[in-house]
């Protein structure tokens, strides 16, 4: 079958041709019709993700819409394996897939699922969230950050401070539904705004890290007029950095605790168990999807997009 191929670290996947999937026992084969150039896929493809074996060669993927013998669409995540979802066919545990509505785009699906879910299962699995609680973004800009607006609402936040530093990107998104938006790229002046905008919060979804988060993390937590109210900061992304020196003080003056949301920190049942009703969110249209869908053939070209493109890549077989 033809698949988008990683041969070395240092340069994209080619268009070529690769083994196909041999379907161990649970396991269907499915005919991949959209798969997701997520971030996580290209740290995948350069070997920078936690979870990479370094093994070549292989092909990168983590999620997608396929459809099984009987036409059923399916969106599916993989495990760590070398046929990922960028390729003709794919072997997936039927468990680890599930039936989308009739009429559900499946490149709305393959885009739109692992940024929303960042921010969707987080909610929902790695902190005690409660309607009426109010969440603030960092990194509010991006694909997974404005899909966070729409999770947060619609599991019932308050309010949803959006931070970013891209301040045209920042104005869509109070109609896109955040509750007040500030600039942030972790100077003074901004923390300063972060947080007279932002002290108040019960939750924050991270997506920034580097530098960025202890500033943040010091502003809101010194402004704090309730240190007794708990703040929960969920780590999700590391956009602007993948280590960030955290003051011990924060940890100390506040209710403040770190948690983090990812692959490891959740199972794939967890994953699972939320993926219906989100994927149901999203045939409905409430995450309001920014994709280009590229053909597979076109996939080292993609890669090289993908780097700036604000829309995020879906490779279409
Ligand atoms: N743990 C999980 O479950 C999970 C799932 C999905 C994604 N993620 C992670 O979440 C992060 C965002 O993913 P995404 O899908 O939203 O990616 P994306 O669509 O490419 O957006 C990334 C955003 O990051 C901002 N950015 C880049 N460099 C920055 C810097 N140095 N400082 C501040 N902002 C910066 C950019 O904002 P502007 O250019 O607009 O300023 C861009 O819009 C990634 O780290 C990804 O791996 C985690």
């Amino acid at each position: 079958m033809k698949a988008a191929v990683v041969t070395s670290f240092d340069t994209p996947p080619r268009y070529a041709d690769f083994a196909d999937p041999v379907p161990a026992e649970g396991e269907l084969v499915l005919d991949v019709v959209a798969a997701g150039l997520h971030p996580r896929v290209r740290s995948q493809a350069d070997g920078s993700h936690y979870t990479s074996p370094g093994e070549l060669p292989f092909v990168p993927g983590v999620d997608g819409v396929g459809r099984d013998d009987e036409g059923t669409l399916r969106y599916f995540v993989l495990d760590d394996t070398a046929f990922g979802s960028m390729a003709e066919r794919v072997a997936v545990d039927a468990r680890r897939s599930i039936v989308l509505p009739g009429g559900t785009d499946p490149v709305a699906v393959a885009a739109a699922m692992n940024p929303a879910m960042s921010s969707w299962v987080s909610l929902r699995s790695r902190i005690d969230f409660e309607p009426g609680q109010s969440v603030l973004i960092l990194g509010a800009t991006g694909n997974a950050g404005r899909m966070a607006i729409r999770s947060a609402k619609l599991l019932g936040a308050s309010r949803v401070v959006a931070a970013g530093r891209d301040a045209q990107k920042l104005a869509e998104l109070t109609a896109f539904g955040a509750d007040d938006t500030v600039r942030f790229d972790g100077t003074g002046e901004a923390s300063k705004e972060l947080a007279a905008k932002a002290s108040e919060v019960d939750v924050v979804i991270d997506y920034v890290w580097g530098e960025q988060t202890p500033a943040a993390m010091v502003a809101i937590v010194t402004a704090r007029p309730d240190r007794r109210k708990p703040l929960t900061w969920i780590e999700v992304g590391s956009v602007a950095g993948l280590t960030a020196e955290l003051p011990s003080a924060a940890f100390r003056a506040a209710r403040l605790q770190l948690v983090g949301s990812g692959q490891g920190s959740l199972t794939p049942r967890e994953y699972l168990e939320h993926l219906p009703e989100l994927a149901g969110h999203i045939s409905r249209g409430a995450f309001d999807v920014d994709v280009r869908a590229v053909p597979l053939a076109e996939a080292e070209q993609a890669w090289a997009d993908a780097a700036t493109e604000r829309r995020r890549i879906v490779l279409v077989p």
